[in-house]
């Protein structure tokens, strides 16, 4: 495994050091239009992610999840009711947010290190500096979150000599460089094969230890939510409501053969009406 580099728990040159964003999520309603007519999407959502805490949202296929990532992000209004960032409304996407999407859109035209580096670069447009020793720091914690990936060899590739799974780590990789204050995730995982999947879970629970930054994450795998989160929202079916809330106090490293995490899943699968 590799151990996550130091470079990576350093901020991101030329900005300031973020802290771990809180955010409040209040009787958030959403409705889409769809062929005329109003499709409600989320009913009357509350929940709060504290600065530094790992939160999982857990619900049935098309429920709204990712509707509501879009919302914390910053890319969408609520219909009804409100989200906040450490106590500021949400009005639009925010480099101290940063999301990693389903389906990861990378530009075909750089390599796999042109986009990674794709925010270090518009930081330092920003902060109109070209400054040899931030130059250099950004381009360690580029090839630090390349390693962390397992990216290293593919740095020069281009997108479309990759797989599925290499493209998402690539999106994770570009997402890390940035010394989020929040980290949203919407199912990073889901297309890689188990034992990357396995591996990749442990190193986010590493960094997030490491860094402390909050994380909401999207999953649709109960396993994984009660291996990585502080809490875990469980939704019901389409318009998505919050149905339990499950506190998951296990120390971390996790294992997912621990039996207090065995009793959790137990008590999630049945919260989403599933037997076990
Ligand atoms: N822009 C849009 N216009 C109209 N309907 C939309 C739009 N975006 C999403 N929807 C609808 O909202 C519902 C929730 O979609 P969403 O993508 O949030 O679900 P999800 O919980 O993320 O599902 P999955 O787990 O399959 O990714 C779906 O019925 C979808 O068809
Ligand atoms: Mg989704």
């Amino acid at each position: 495994m590799v151990a996550v580099p130091e470079v990576l728990n350093q901020s991101a040159a030329a900005s300031p050091v973020r802290d771990a964003a809180r955010i409040d999520v209040r009787h958030v309603s959403h409705r889409f239009a769809l062929r005329g007519a109003a499709l409600p999407v989320l009913q009357d959502v509350s929940f709060t992610v504290e600065p530094g805490e790992f939160v999982a949202l857990l619900g049935p296929s098309g429920c709204g999840k990712s509707t509501l990532l879009r919302l914390v992000a910053g890319l969408d209004a609520p219909t009804q009711g409100s989200v906040h960032a450490n106590g500021a409304a949400i009005t639009g996407p925010d480099p101290s947010r940063v999301v990693v999407f389903q389906d990861p859109t990378l530009y075909p035209w750089r390599t796999v290190r042109g986009n990674v580096a794709i925010g270090p670069q518009a930081q330092r447009r920003r902060f109109a500096r070209r400054d040899a020793a931030q130059e250099d720091h950004a381009r360690q914690r580029i090839d630090a979150a390349l390693e962390l990936v397992g990216l290293s060899e593919f740095a020069e590739a281009f997108p479309h000599q990759l797989s599925g799974g290499m493209a998402q780590r690539v999106a994770l990789a570009r997402a890390l460089v940035n010394d989020p204050a929040l980290l949203v995730l919407d199912e990073p995982f889901g297309k890689l094969d188990s034992l990357t999947r396995i591996r990749m879970q442990g190193e986010l629970a590493r960094l997030w230890q490491d860094a402390r930054f909050s994380v909401l994450l999207v999953t649709h795998d109960v396993e994984e939510a009660l291996l990585l989160a502080n809490r875990v929202i469980v939704f019901s079916e389409r318009p998505a409501r919050v149905v339990a809330e499950v506190r998951n106090d296990a120390p971390y490293p996790r294992h997912r053969d621990d039996p207090k995490l065995v009793a959790l899943r137990r008590e999630v699968l049945a919260q989403l009406g599933l037997d076990t």
